[in-house]
Order: C-alpha cells, then structure tokens, then sequence
C-alpha cells in the first residue's frame, strides 16, 4: 500500500508496546504515540506510575493495557508478550525504553551491580525484543526503538556499567536490524542526551558541574526536555522510517558531533 503526505506518520489501528511505560520517558513516549494514533501496552513494575500513564492515554481516546513484568526475566517477558497478544490481538511497534543506571567509579562498583545493570539494559531488551518481534514477524511489519543515550556512542566516568549496556544496547539493535530486516521489522536506537527525570534527577542536583560540561560542550546549549525526543521516536515507529533501520538517531543538541 502506498501512503502519502502526514500518513506516513500517522500510527492510527497501530499497537505500540512501551517497556518503562510509567517512566520519566516512558509515559511521555506512550503519550506520545497514543496521540499519533496507537493503543498503547503499558510494561513495567510500578503498579501506581503504570495507572498514571494509562489515564493520561485515556484522554487521547486510545486504549492503554497495563502488563506488570520485569524485563530482565524472560518468563515474564514471555507472558507480557502473550498478554498484549491477548488484549490487542497484533504489535505493531516496540519502544524498549526500561532502563537503570548505576553511577559508581569502575573501581568501587560491586560486579553484582555492574550485572544488574547489564541484566536490565540490555539482557531484559534480549528478552523483550525475542518475544515482541514474533508477532511483528508473523505479519511482516514492525517498528522496534531501542532506548539508547549519548553513552551508546561515547564514554564518560563513573558510568562504566552505563555505557557498556547502552552501546551494547545499540550494537544489539544493529544486529537485530540484519535479523529481521527481511521480515519487514526496523530496529533502532535512540541515543538521547540528558533529560531530568527520576533516573537522574539527584545527580543532576549533586553534581552540578558534570552537567554544566555536558551543555557547554552541546552545540545546542542546553540538556534536552522529554519532548525533543518525541519527534524521532514518531518517526523511527511510524511507516515513515521504512528504509531506517540498524541506526543510532542521536537527539542531543550535537553533543555527539564533536
Ligand atoms: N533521563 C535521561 O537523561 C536519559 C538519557 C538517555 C537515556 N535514558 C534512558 O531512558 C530510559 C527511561 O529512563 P527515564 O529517564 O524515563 O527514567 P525512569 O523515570 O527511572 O524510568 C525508567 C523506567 O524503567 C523501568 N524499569 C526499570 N527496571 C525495570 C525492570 N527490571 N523491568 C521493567 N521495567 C523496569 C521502570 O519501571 P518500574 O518503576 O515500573 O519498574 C521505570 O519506569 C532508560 O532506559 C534510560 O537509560 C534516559
């Protein structure tokens, strides 16, 4: 079929699945791509940030369906998976935004803390994506956004575990993309830049002068606010964006440029 004009980028009768739903990113991207026309499945733990996304989904007219997994667990990815089957009958789109960071110099960070953020960035997309993409293969269409940051493609102290699971993150969508590409499903990341949220919001209080360098070094002057992302997370799930895929779409005010 052969769309036109803003069709591209609309998600109307769409199902977009977003892991971290009741998240900083996470409700906003859900937000986001309810308003763009999909109902949307809402993954996480928090029970209490999940009923909050879902009633700001409501006021779009789409529907929201709440799944309580831990994507580090593939049993209960397993069963999200079958639960969003269940309740919308087809995913169209996959925005596998969960995520933790753990700020410890390589040094002091114990190994089971290193693991777990690696068991929760990038092993829980693993198990996300394996069984997401099998409805998406099944009909031969799909959209799958990686939550990546500016730490996919750079590297910085006191992040250690944070930028492994991250550019290992982005390097397991690009591997992905060689995957499923014949099954029409794009892979991507997104690398984002800083945006205040609940993952960050203390060491942004706390150490000033490690953010005040990231802006200075930004072309564009200034962190990044939850809706500058909004824009290429449409993009990279809409029809738009069918001959994209294995790519880190960096939205960072340029400070990967340099
Ligand atoms: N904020 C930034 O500056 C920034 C920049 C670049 C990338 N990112 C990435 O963006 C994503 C969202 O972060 P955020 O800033 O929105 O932080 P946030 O508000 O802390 O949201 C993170 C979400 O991940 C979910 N999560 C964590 N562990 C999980 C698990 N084992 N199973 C299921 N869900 C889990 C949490 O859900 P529950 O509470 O329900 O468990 C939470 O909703 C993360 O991947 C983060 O690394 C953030």
């Amino acid at each position: 079929m052969t769309l036109s004009g803003l069709q591209r980028f609309s998600l109307d009768g769409q199902v977009a699945v977003v892991t971290g739903g009741g998240g900083g990113l996470g409700s906003a991207g859900a937000l986001a791509l309810a308003e763009a026309g999909a109902d949307i499945v809402l993954v996480g733990r928090n029970r209490t940030k999940l009923d909050a996304a879902a009633a700001a989904i409501d006021t779009t007219g789409r529907r929201a369906c709440i799944v309580e997994a831990d994507v580090s667990d593939a049993t209960s990815m397993e069963d999200a998976a079958a639960q969003a089957v269940d309740a919308f009958g087809r995913i169209d789109i996959l925005f596998n935004n969960a995520g933790i960071t753990n700020p410890q110099a390589l040094l002091d960070i114990a190994p089971e803390d290193f693991r777990q953020v690696l068991d929760v960035n990038v092993v829980g997309a693993f198990h996300t994506i394996r069984t997401f993409v099998r409805p998406m293969i099944g009909r031969g269409y799909g959209r799958i956004i990686n939550m990546g940051s500016i730490l996919s493609g750079r590297g910085m102290a006191n992040r250690a575990a944070y930028c492994a699971s991250k550019a290992g993150l982005a390097n397991l969508g690009a591997a992905c993309a060689f995957e499923f590409g014949a099954d029409g499903v794009t892979v991507n990341t997104l690398g984002a830049t800083v945006i205040v949220t609940d993952l960050n919001r203390e060491l942004v209080r706390t150490q000033p002068a490690l953010y005040e360098q990231i802006v200075r070094r930004t072309p564009l002057g200034r962190l990044g606010e939850t809706e500058d992302l909004m824009g290429a997370l449409l993009f990279l799930a809409s029809p738009a964006s069918a001959f994209v895929t294995g790519q880190t779409v960096f939205v960072d005010g340029g400070y990967t440029a340099g």
